[in-house]
């Protein structure tokens, strides 16, 4: 597939089935985020695959938006180790995971896995439930797995807006 097709064809997937993700195939995801842009490449990411019953267990019991999910990706930064911009201050910790968490997401649909980006939980209980070393922030959770024979694009994927909308040529 190539990459327009691959971007275009990609919806939040928000159903899943029960098969396991192939190890190879998770290990390819997390490649595609290894392989990432990062902030003069100082890769403040840090992943946490939630896999083991208890750990599905405790990010289900902290957000209703793991679905049901063999696995969530737990994407996080080190803001200990992010670029920050000596102008604005801005740290880049966001920007590098969300390229991060952006290429997982789009590996994952070439090899027809299912993801959604999720944001609605509470990054205080994460924290505390993970156990996260001082620093270390939560960006994002990626659920994934194979999607259910009924996991269908939501109504929102059809709607983005016009170009005219949202680029400025100057
Ligand atoms: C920063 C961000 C946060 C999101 N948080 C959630 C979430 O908490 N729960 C959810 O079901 N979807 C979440 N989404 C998925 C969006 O709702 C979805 O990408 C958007 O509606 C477009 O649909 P599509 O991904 O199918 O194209 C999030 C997406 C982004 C980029």
């Amino acid at each position: 597939m190539d990459f327009s097709a691959l971007a275009n064809s990609r919806f939040s997937v928000r159903s899943f089935s029960e098969k396991p993700i192939k190890e190879e195939e998770l290990n390819a995801v997390l490649e595609a985020g290894r392989c990432a842009p990062t902030a003069c490449n100082y890769q403040p990411q840090k992943i946490y695959v939630l896999k083991s019953e208890k750990a599905i267990a405790v990010i289900r019991a902290i957000t209703r938006c793991a679905f049901n999910a063999p696995v969530v990706l737990l994407v996080c930064g080190d803001t200990a180790v992010s670029w920050k911009n000596p102008f604005s201050k801005h740290d880049s910790m966001d920007a590098d995971c969300s390229i991060v968490a952006t290429q997982m997401m789009l590996k994952a649909a070439e090899l027809g896995l299912g993801t959604t980006w999720v944001g609605y939980f509470d990054p205080e209980k994460v924290r505390e439930a993970f156990s996260l070393p001082e620093g270390v922030e939560p960006l994002c959770l990626l659920p994934i797995g194979y999607p259910a024979s009924d996991a269908v694009p939501s109504e929102m994927h059809g709607s983005r807006k016009p170009l005219s909308e949202t680029v400025t040529v100057l």
